[in-house]
């Protein structure tokens, strides 16, 4: 495979992809001009990863992988998980998710909480999965400015530092979609 359209407008999403997957020419959204929201209504990851992939699978017919992803927060019940976008409210804001996951852990100790990733790959029309997950804990504060997301707050266990503040090629090599990609690599070698 050569060419591949990564089903996101996540623009953290589509950089860390294009450095996870150097030998495939990766097409955004963007390069397509599709512009809209894709909705993601479900309550699994499995099934908003396949409602991306098969939504611009069916305007392109080109092979398509999509990401849906989230951190889940063993405290709350796996909270924000699928909700992981929308935490904070509409529109769309990272820092607005972030104050609320704080506030919601607010003089809790047990910390404990995971990324996820469901990559939904279509191709030859064929789906394939390929999930990732990271361990970690909640920082009691925001630190670092890289990333995208929850970064500043996630701190990968056996780390001091959090996703924000860890160089990419570092949380390229842990992260949740890292690992997923792995797989997915794994697959189209065998
Ligand atoms: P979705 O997959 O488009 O529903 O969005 C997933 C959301 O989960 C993102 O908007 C982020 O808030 C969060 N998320 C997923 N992966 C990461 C990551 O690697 N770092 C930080 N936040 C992430």
């Amino acid at each position: 495979m050569k060419k591949l359209i990564f089903a996101t407008n996540n623009k953290g999403k589509l950089k860390e992809m294009q450095l996870l997957l150097p030998s495939i020419e990766i097409i955004s959204l963007n390069d397509i001009n599709w512009t809209e929201e894709i909705d993601e209504p479900f309550d699994t990851f499995h099934e908003n990863a396949l409602i991306k992939a098969v939504t611009i699978f069916k305007a392109t017919q080109l092979p398509v992988l999509s990401d849906d992803s989230g951190l889940c927060i063993h405290a709350l019940h796996g909270a924000p998980g699928v909700h992981s976008a929308y935490y904070g409210g509409h529109p769309r804001a990272d820092q607005k998710n972030i104050n609320k996951v704080l506030e919601e852990l607010n003089g809790v100790t047990q910390r404990e909480a995971y990324f996820k990733a469901v990559l939904c790959l279509i191709w030859e029309d064929q789906v394939h999965y390929f999930e990732g997950v990271v361990d970690g804990h909640i920082a009691d504060n925001p630190m670092g400015v890289d990333g995208f997301g929850y970064d500043p707050i996630f701190i990968p266990t056996g780390y001091k530092e959090s996703f924000a503040q860890l160089p990419l090629a570092i949380k390229n090599t842990l992260s949740h979609r890292a690992q997923a990609v792995n797989k997915l690599l794994a697959f189209l070698k065998s």
